[in-house]
């Protein structure tokens, strides 16, 4: 939008794939507020998605990351600093992925070689990338750390299976570690819990079509996009929040607090 709210600040951003990715739009969101930043994502993401062109358009150098792996995420933290010519600021972890659900396999029926997978890319990457930077002592005072999540960490939604078990280590991490990160370094960490969005990983989902249309009929607001999602995390990046760490942010149009809507009644 152009407040320049992020002016002078310098940041990761983790798992813009295409266009549609969340990631992908705070990228754009971060550089029209003025703030600089390093691409990454897995390197096989690379070869498939367009990431190239975001870069250009932001200005932005690309390192690839394996997100599970820390040796890449020590070598990708310490040339972000180096490109970036200072500290971090802000990191976004965008990532998510169940081979249970790429595969088929039910909530009852889990493969657990699937299921330990899906956990280190979903979940506990986000503990590694804190404990890197952490480690490596690369963030500035009063930095900002935010990862995706969703509501079915609280709330059960069959279909999302697996990845509802990763969403709540994930939300916990940011508890756990955002107690250090303030204690020791100012550094705040945060989920935010975002509407269904129409992303590579979202319609993996089964049934997405059905449960995007059922989340916005029961969001007084309607559904988050993930451009509103990108102004959101902006805002968290941003000085306006300096204070709020630890919290799993509703970002939903409502939803989380609805417990009907009329459009729902009517269905009925
Ligand atoms: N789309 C939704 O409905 C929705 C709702 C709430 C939360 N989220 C969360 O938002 C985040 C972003 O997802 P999205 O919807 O933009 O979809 P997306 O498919 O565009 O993004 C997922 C990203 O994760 C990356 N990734 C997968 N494995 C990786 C690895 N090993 N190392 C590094 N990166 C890896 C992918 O390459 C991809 O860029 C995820 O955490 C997702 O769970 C999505």
């Amino acid at each position: 939008m152009g407040y320049n709210l992020l002016k002078g600040k310098r940041g990761i951003i983790f798992g813009a794939l295409d266009e549609n990715s969340i990631a992908w739009k705070t990228a754009q969101s971060v550089h029209d507020e003025g703030g600089t930043f390093v691409l990454t994502n897995a390197p096989i993401a690379m070869r498939m998605g367009q990431i190239d062109e975001l870069a250009k358009k932001t200005g932005s150098q690309i390192i690839p990351a394996d997100a599970t792996s820390v040796e890449d995420l020590d070598n990708l933290i310490a040339k972000s600093v180096e490109i970036l010519g200072g500290k971090i600021d802000f990191v976004l972890h965008s990532i998510g992925m169940s081979v249970n659900v790429r595969k088929g396999r039910a909530y009852t029926d889990e493969n657990y070689d699937f299921t330990a997978k899906g956990w280190d890319v979903s979940a506990l990457s986000f503990h590694k990338v804190l404990q890197s930077l952490y480690k490596a002592d690369a963030m500035n005072e009063w930095g900002s750390v935010v990862a995706l999540t969703y509501m079915a960490a609280q709330r059960t939604f069959p279909d999302y299976n697996d990845m509802a078990d990763n969403k709540a280590y994930l939300e916990s991490i940011a508890r756990s570690f955002g107690y250090f990160f303030g204690k020791e370094k100012k550094v705040r960490v945060n989920t935010i819990s975002q509407s269904p969005t129409a992303t590579t990983a979202g319609q993996g989902v089964k049934g997405f079509d059905g449960f995007i249309s059922y989340a916005e009929k029961m969001s007084p607001l309607g559904n988050a996009t993930a451009q509103d999602c990108a102004d959101y995390t902006v805002t968290l990046f941003s000085d306006l929040t300096r204070k709020v760490t630890m919290q799993n942010l509703f970002h939903d149009g409502g939803f989380s607090n609805t417990g009907v809507s009329q459009e729902v009644i009517e269905k009925f």
